[in-house]
């Protein structure tokens, strides 16, 4: 018998999108209530791209914290080809910036403003080995002849294993891993690569977003790939290998920019993301593991001190609202009318 509760230490989110202005009451509180730390994507309108944005940007977050909150936001600058080795030491010098991200132009939302040729990077990349700023990257190529299905391997031999090999010393996060191909190759790879896994790629496959029915609250990128890619994730999370950990890549947009005929890209688990993963830990029958990929193996990759604070999961279903109030707007979390099947407590 699956226990039926589970104290562990706080965890972290070590991905996510908090977005800005009014957004950032939801957000913030739901990030809040159970993560102790989260490294906040900086992919805004315009981007995060100076250490200034992002000091400004944190300090919007901290106003939003519930009161008494102690969260704490970890702030990253956004990749352009403009991105000066000098910004890179002044973001490092605030001591609030923890990463720089990576978007290939194109790939995702918000992306236009991101890297379309690598080769102009490399002294960015320079600076960050030498101030051991980790570069999280967004793994997928936007070549058209790609087929969106491929474009995460496609990344890995054409871009990322060059990358890895002309910067032996920088600190690399493979972000939100979708396929069986990259969790072979961050296996391969020494201790200074590694890799997050979102809680829906954990519990859902393609046939989940398209089948009886197009989902588009379920369509995100990278995309939902095949069942044994699932798995593969399922297996790589709970294996024990701190190079895989937690970052929910929760991103949500309003109702009405995911139903149209163009919809935007991302799924909202921020309402319950942590209960999520223990579910898909607990169907692996691999709940004792949660702590290590949830509380320890990011933090200690970032050389951060693992958390003191604990909090408790009692297996108990919650429903889940078919919207939330967003920014003045709807917002249609993940399992919208369902239930999950935990609930948190702060012990
Ligand atoms: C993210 C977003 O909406 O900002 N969307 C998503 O589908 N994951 C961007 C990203 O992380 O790719
Ligand atoms: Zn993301």
């Amino acid at each position: 018998m699956a226990a039926d509760a589970l104290t562990l230490a706080r965890p972290d989110d070590w991905h996510l999108h908090l977005r800005d202005g009014e957004a950032l009451s939801r957000t913030v509180r739901d990030a809040a209530r159970v993560f102790g730390r989260a490294i906040v994507m900086p992919n805004l309108v315009p981007p995060v791209t100076t250490a200034a944005d992002a000091l400004a940007y944190r300090k919007r977050v901290l106003e939003a914290r519930p009161s008494g909150s102690s969260f704490e936001p970890l702030m990253t600058l956004y990749l352009t080809e403009r991105t000066a080795p000098d910004e890179i030491r002044r973001a490092r010098d605030t001591g609030h910036v923890k990463a720089v991200k990576l978007y290939p132009a194109g790939a995702t939302t918000n992306s236009d403003a991101g890297v379309r040729d690598l080769g102009r990077v490399d002294d960015a990349l320079d600076a960050m080995a030498d101030a051991g700023m980790p570069l999280l990257v967004h793994g997928e190529v936007t070549d058209h002849d790609v087929d969106i299905f491929d474009r995460e391997e496609a990344f890995i031999e054409g871009r990322l294993r060059p990358l890895l090999a002309r910067h032996p010393t920088l600190r690399v996060v493979f972000e939100h891993v979708t396929t069986r191909a990259a969790v072979a190759f961050v296996r391969s790879q020494p201790a200074r690569v590694a890799a997050t896994i979102t809680a829906h790629h954990l519990l859902l496959n393609r046939n989940d977003m398209l089948v009886g029915g197009v989902r588009p609250h379920r369509y995100c990128l990278p995309v939902l790939k095949r069942e044994e890619d699932r798995r593969a994730l399922l297996e790589a999370a709970t294996s024990g290998d701190a190079r895989f950990f937690l970052g929910s890549d929760s991103a949500p947009h309003a109702r009405d920019r995911k139903e149209c005929a163009s919809g935007c890209a991302g799924v909202y688990t921020g309402h319950a993301a942590l209960e999520l993963y223990a579910e898909a830990f607990d169907q692996a029958g691999a709940l004792d593991r949660l702590e290590g990929f949830a509380s320890h193996f990011g933090a200690d990759f970032y050389g951060l001190p693992r958390a003191q604070a604990r909090v408790t999961l009692r297996r108990a279903e919650r429903p889940v609202p078919t919207e939330l109030p967003f920014a003045g707007e709807a917002l249609v979390p993940f399992r919208a009318g369902e239930t999950v099947a935990w609930r948190v407590e702060s012990a």
